[in-house]
Protein backbone atom coordinates (compact mmCIF):
# COMPACT_ATOMS: atom_id res chain seq x y z
CA UNK A 1 0.00 0.00 0.00
CA UNK A 2 1.23 3.48 -0.71
CA UNK A 3 1.90 5.59 1.96
CA UNK A 4 0.78 8.98 0.17
CA UNK A 5 -1.91 10.07 -2.14
CA UNK A 6 -2.25 12.78 -4.30
CA UNK A 7 -4.37 15.81 -3.59
CA UNK A 8 -6.27 18.11 -5.60
CA UNK A 9 -7.98 20.82 -3.82
CA UNK A 10 -11.03 22.06 -5.41
CA UNK A 11 -11.19 25.69 -6.93
CA UNK A 12 -14.96 26.00 -6.10
CA UNK A 13 -14.14 26.87 -2.79
CA UNK A 14 -11.62 29.42 -3.61
CA UNK A 15 -12.09 33.22 -3.70
CA UNK A 16 -12.79 33.46 -6.90
CA UNK A 17 -11.88 37.25 -7.12
CA UNK A 18 -8.39 36.28 -6.14
CA UNK A 19 -7.87 32.61 -8.42
CA UNK A 20 -4.29 33.66 -8.92
CA UNK A 21 -3.41 34.12 -5.48
CA UNK A 22 -5.14 30.99 -4.76
CA UNK A 23 -3.51 28.90 -6.88
CA UNK A 24 -0.35 29.98 -5.47
CA UNK A 25 -1.24 29.38 -2.73
CA UNK A 26 -2.10 25.76 -2.80
CA UNK A 27 1.03 25.21 -5.11
CA UNK A 28 3.13 26.63 -2.36
CA UNK A 29 1.00 24.06 0.24
CA UNK A 30 1.80 20.87 -1.57
CA UNK A 31 -1.09 20.35 -3.68
CA UNK A 32 -0.58 17.88 -6.43
CA UNK A 33 -3.10 18.90 -8.58
CA UNK A 34 -5.96 21.74 -9.05
CA UNK A 35 -9.73 20.41 -9.53
CA UNK A 36 -11.54 22.87 -11.67
CA UNK A 37 -15.72 22.09 -11.22
CA UNK A 38 -17.25 22.76 -14.28
CA UNK A 39 -20.97 23.32 -14.17
CA UNK A 40 -23.32 24.34 -16.91
CA UNK A 41 -26.62 24.65 -14.88
CA UNK A 42 -28.43 21.73 -16.96
CA UNK A 43 -26.47 18.50 -15.97
CA UNK A 44 -26.51 19.68 -12.21
CA UNK A 45 -28.30 22.55 -11.02
CA UNK A 46 -25.56 25.17 -10.55
CA UNK A 47 -23.46 27.49 -13.26
CA UNK A 48 -19.62 28.04 -12.24
CA UNK A 49 -17.03 28.45 -15.07
CA UNK A 50 -15.51 27.92 -18.38
CA UNK A 51 -12.72 27.48 -20.36
CA UNK A 52 -11.60 31.07 -19.79
CA UNK A 53 -10.71 30.73 -17.03
CA UNK A 54 -9.12 27.56 -17.38
CA UNK A 55 -6.95 29.09 -19.52
CA UNK A 56 -6.01 32.03 -17.13
CA UNK A 57 -5.19 29.70 -14.48
CA UNK A 58 -3.22 27.90 -16.99
CA UNK A 59 -0.70 30.53 -17.49
CA UNK A 60 -0.40 31.21 -13.52
CA UNK A 61 0.18 27.54 -12.24
CA UNK A 62 2.41 24.82 -13.22
CA UNK A 63 0.18 22.21 -11.14
CA UNK A 64 -2.03 20.18 -13.66
CA UNK A 65 -5.38 21.19 -13.91
CA UNK A 66 -7.75 18.05 -12.97
CA UNK A 67 -11.12 19.46 -15.26
CA UNK A 68 -14.70 17.94 -14.21
CA UNK A 69 -17.18 18.53 -16.56
CA UNK A 70 -20.91 18.75 -14.99
CA UNK A 71 -22.45 19.56 -18.17
CA UNK A 72 -24.60 18.50 -20.57
CA UNK A 73 -22.84 16.93 -24.49
CA UNK A 74 -19.41 17.48 -23.14
CA UNK A 75 -18.13 16.32 -26.91
CA UNK A 76 -19.21 20.30 -27.76
CA UNK A 77 -16.51 21.75 -25.65
CA UNK A 78 -13.96 19.45 -25.15
CA UNK A 79 -11.93 21.05 -27.90
CA UNK A 80 -11.77 24.53 -25.68
CA UNK A 81 -10.80 22.75 -22.80
CA UNK A 82 -7.96 21.07 -23.71
CA UNK A 83 -6.64 24.26 -26.07
CA UNK A 84 -6.96 25.97 -22.58
CA UNK A 85 -4.78 23.91 -20.71
CA UNK A 86 -6.71 20.83 -19.24
CA UNK A 87 -4.46 18.02 -18.10
CA UNK A 88 -6.89 16.15 -17.17
CA UNK A 89 -10.36 16.57 -18.53
CA UNK A 90 -13.17 13.84 -17.03
CA UNK A 91 -16.78 13.63 -18.33
CA UNK A 92 -19.67 11.99 -16.74
CA UNK A 93 -20.84 8.88 -18.55
CA UNK A 94 -24.60 10.42 -18.19
CA UNK A 95 -23.94 13.29 -19.68
CA UNK A 96 -23.68 12.50 -23.41
CA UNK A 97 -24.13 9.52 -26.22
CA UNK A 98 -21.30 9.64 -27.44
CA UNK A 99 -18.95 8.50 -24.67
CA UNK A 100 -16.85 6.56 -25.90
CA UNK A 101 -15.60 8.70 -29.07
CA UNK A 102 -15.38 11.44 -26.42
CA UNK A 103 -13.09 10.24 -24.43
CA UNK A 104 -11.04 8.77 -27.44
CA UNK A 105 -10.90 12.97 -28.95
CA UNK A 106 -9.83 13.92 -25.45
CA UNK A 107 -6.91 11.77 -25.87
CA UNK A 108 -6.19 12.72 -29.56
CA UNK A 109 -6.58 16.52 -28.41
CA UNK A 110 -3.38 15.55 -26.19
CA UNK A 111 -5.09 15.65 -22.83
CA UNK A 112 -5.91 12.57 -19.99
CA UNK A 113 -9.55 11.14 -20.18
CA UNK A 114 -11.46 10.34 -17.12
CA UNK A 115 -14.85 9.32 -16.42
CA UNK A 116 -17.05 9.38 -13.65
CA UNK A 117 -20.74 8.89 -12.80
CA UNK A 118 -23.32 10.17 -10.33
CA UNK A 119 -23.95 8.74 -7.21
CA UNK A 120 -26.80 6.59 -8.40
CA UNK A 121 -25.50 5.31 -11.35
CA UNK A 122 -24.65 2.22 -11.15
CA UNK A 123 -20.61 1.37 -11.29
CA UNK A 124 -21.02 -1.32 -14.08
CA UNK A 125 -22.06 1.79 -16.56
CA UNK A 126 -18.26 2.58 -16.83
CA UNK A 127 -17.16 0.10 -17.24
CA UNK A 128 -16.69 -0.11 -20.86
CA UNK A 129 -14.70 2.47 -21.31
CA UNK A 130 -12.31 1.85 -18.61
CA UNK A 131 -9.82 0.75 -21.20
CA UNK A 132 -9.96 4.42 -22.83
CA UNK A 133 -8.68 6.60 -19.78
CA UNK A 134 -6.62 7.91 -17.53
CA UNK A 135 -8.62 8.63 -14.52
CA UNK A 136 -12.07 7.16 -12.64
CA UNK A 137 -13.57 9.79 -10.69
CA UNK A 138 -15.83 7.90 -7.71
CA UNK A 139 -18.50 10.84 -6.72
CA UNK A 140 -19.17 10.52 -2.42
CA UNK A 141 -21.84 13.38 -3.15
CA UNK A 142 -24.33 14.30 -5.66
CA UNK A 143 -22.44 16.89 -8.55
CA UNK A 144 -23.60 20.14 -8.22
CA UNK A 145 -22.09 22.08 -4.86
CA UNK A 146 -19.38 21.92 -2.23
CA UNK A 147 -19.64 21.69 1.28
CA UNK A 148 -21.60 18.30 1.03
CA UNK A 149 -22.14 15.35 3.24
CA UNK A 150 -19.87 12.59 2.46
CA UNK A 151 -21.68 9.69 0.55
CA UNK A 152 -19.99 6.80 2.63
CA UNK A 153 -22.27 3.67 0.67
CA UNK A 154 -20.25 4.42 -2.30
CA UNK A 155 -17.22 3.53 -1.34
CA UNK A 156 -17.77 -0.17 -2.27
CA UNK A 157 -16.82 1.30 -5.95
CA UNK A 158 -13.63 1.92 -5.53
CA UNK A 159 -12.69 -2.21 -4.79
CA UNK A 160 -14.75 -2.79 -7.56
CA UNK A 161 -13.21 -0.35 -10.28
CA UNK A 162 -10.10 -1.27 -9.16
CA UNK A 163 -10.84 -4.70 -9.32
CA UNK A 164 -11.88 -4.01 -12.99
CA UNK A 165 -8.66 -1.87 -13.88
CA UNK A 166 -6.56 -4.41 -12.86
CA UNK A 167 -8.50 -7.52 -15.14
CA UNK A 168 -7.67 -5.07 -18.24
CA UNK A 169 -4.35 -4.34 -17.33
CA UNK A 170 -4.73 -0.57 -16.63
CA UNK A 171 -3.01 1.76 -14.65
CA UNK A 172 -5.52 4.82 -14.28
CA UNK A 173 -5.96 6.61 -11.34
CA UNK A 174 -8.75 6.03 -8.87
CA UNK A 175 -9.84 9.56 -7.40
CA UNK A 176 -12.59 10.37 -5.10
CA UNK A 177 -14.17 13.60 -5.14
CA UNK A 178 -16.85 15.21 -2.10
CA UNK A 179 -16.97 15.43 1.13
CA UNK A 180 -13.38 14.29 1.70
CA UNK A 181 -12.09 15.69 4.95
CA UNK A 182 -9.45 14.54 7.60
CA UNK A 183 -12.71 11.99 8.47
CA UNK A 184 -13.49 10.47 5.70
CA UNK A 185 -10.27 10.23 4.21
CA UNK A 186 -10.00 6.85 6.60
CA UNK A 187 -12.54 5.10 4.26
CA UNK A 188 -10.44 5.80 1.15
CA UNK A 189 -7.21 3.88 1.52
CA UNK A 190 -7.20 2.13 -1.74
CA UNK A 191 -7.76 5.39 -3.39
CA UNK A 192 -5.10 7.29 -5.40
CA UNK A 193 -6.40 11.28 -5.68
CA UNK A 194 -8.41 12.96 -3.68
CA UNK A 195 -10.54 15.89 -4.28
CA UNK A 196 -11.30 18.14 -1.71
CA UNK A 197 -12.59 21.80 -1.63
CA UNK A 198 -14.47 23.29 1.54
CA UNK A 199 -12.28 21.21 3.69
CA UNK A 200 -9.14 22.49 2.23
CA UNK A 201 -10.14 26.20 1.74
CA UNK A 202 -12.19 26.35 5.05
CA UNK A 203 -9.24 24.84 7.57
CA UNK A 204 -8.22 27.06 10.51
CA UNK A 205 -4.43 25.30 10.18
CA UNK A 206 -4.35 26.34 6.68
CA UNK A 207 -4.16 24.70 3.73
CA UNK A 208 -0.87 23.03 4.08
CA UNK A 209 -2.46 21.42 7.26
CA UNK A 210 -5.11 20.07 5.11
CA UNK A 211 -3.20 18.67 2.46
CA UNK A 212 -0.89 17.13 4.58
CA UNK A 213 -3.64 15.28 6.60
CA UNK A 214 -4.81 14.37 3.10
CA UNK A 215 -1.68 12.66 1.83
CA UNK A 216 -1.45 11.00 5.35
CA UNK A 217 -4.97 9.45 4.67
CA UNK A 218 -6.07 11.29 8.11
CA UNK A 219 -3.02 9.95 9.79
C1 LIG B 1 -19.20 18.73 -6.56
C2 LIG B 1 -17.79 18.91 -7.06
C3 LIG B 1 -16.73 18.77 -6.03
C4 LIG B 1 -16.83 19.74 -4.89
C5 LIG B 1 -16.18 19.14 -3.71
O1 LIG B 1 -20.03 18.76 -7.65
O2 LIG B 1 -17.50 17.98 -8.08
O3 LIG B 1 -15.44 18.84 -6.64
O4 LIG B 1 -16.26 20.97 -5.17
O5 LIG B 1 -16.42 19.96 -2.64
P1 LIG B 1 -16.31 19.44 -1.14
O6 LIG B 1 -14.91 18.94 -0.98
O7 LIG B 1 -16.61 20.67 -0.36
O8 LIG B 1 -17.33 18.36 -1.01
ZN1 LIG C 1 -15.38 17.87 -8.86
Amino acid sequence: MKTQSLVAPSILSADFANLQKEVEALAQAGADWVHVDVMDGHFVPNLTIGAPVVKSLKAVTPLPLDVHLMIEEPERYIEDFVSAGADYLTIHVESTEQVESTLKSIRQLGARPGITLRPGTAIEEIYPYLGLVDLVLIMTVNPGFGGQSFMLEQVGKIAAVKEQLEEIGSSALIEVDGGVNEQTVSHLLAADVFVAGSYVFNCKEGYAHAIEKLKRRGG
